[in-house]
């Protein structure tokens, strides 16, 4: 999943140079840069022939794709009711103390992105954690920080 090697010119060769490409090309460009550049943007609408505004559009409708850059892994944190009675709250609190950011920030060494999510559609298993697509029911702040831990040290 994880293509950080790869180019944004070897991306953007994977596809036809179509208008109905840009999606794909703007997801696969989020997944290795964690972000889409200016550059990128200017690449990619070349490449596709849309319009850059168009595409600037397109990347602030979806929630999965970032102007600005993210973490190499992303901690998003279920503050939905069911999660907020069960202590995602506190979750959220402990994890910002241990990255030394506030929700919807992102470390400077660009490690990690913290995030407040509004329910994740796992109620029954509140409070839930999402770091990267790993799911973490009934998460604890000690399951969360070690799990930090071991994403530090990697
Ligand atoms: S409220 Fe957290 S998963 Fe639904």
């Amino acid at each position: 999943m994880n293509k950080e090697k790869e180019t944004i010119d070897d991306i953007i060769e994977k596809y036809p140079g179509r208008p109905e490409y840009l999606i794909f090309l703007l997801q696969d460009i989020q997944s290795s840069y964690h972000f889409i550049s200016p550059e990128a943007m200017n690449l990619v609408c070349d490449h596709v022939g849309v319009p850059l505004t168009q595409a600037y559009a397109v990347a602030t409708f979806y929630q999965s794709f970032s102007l600005e850059p993210k973490g190499e892994h992303e901690i998003r944190v279920c503050l939905g009711t069911a999660c907020h009675l069960k202590g995602g709250p506190r979750v959220v609190e402990e994890a910002e103390r241990k990255l030394g950011i506030k929700s919807g920030q992102t470390t400077k060494d660009l490690k990690f992105t913290l995030e407040t999510v509004n329910c994740v559609g796992a109620c029954a298993l509140a409070p839930v954690a999402v770091v990267d697509e790993e799911y973490f029911p009934n998460v604890t702040t000690r399951k969360l920080l070690k799990n930090i831990d071991k994403l530090s040290a990697e």
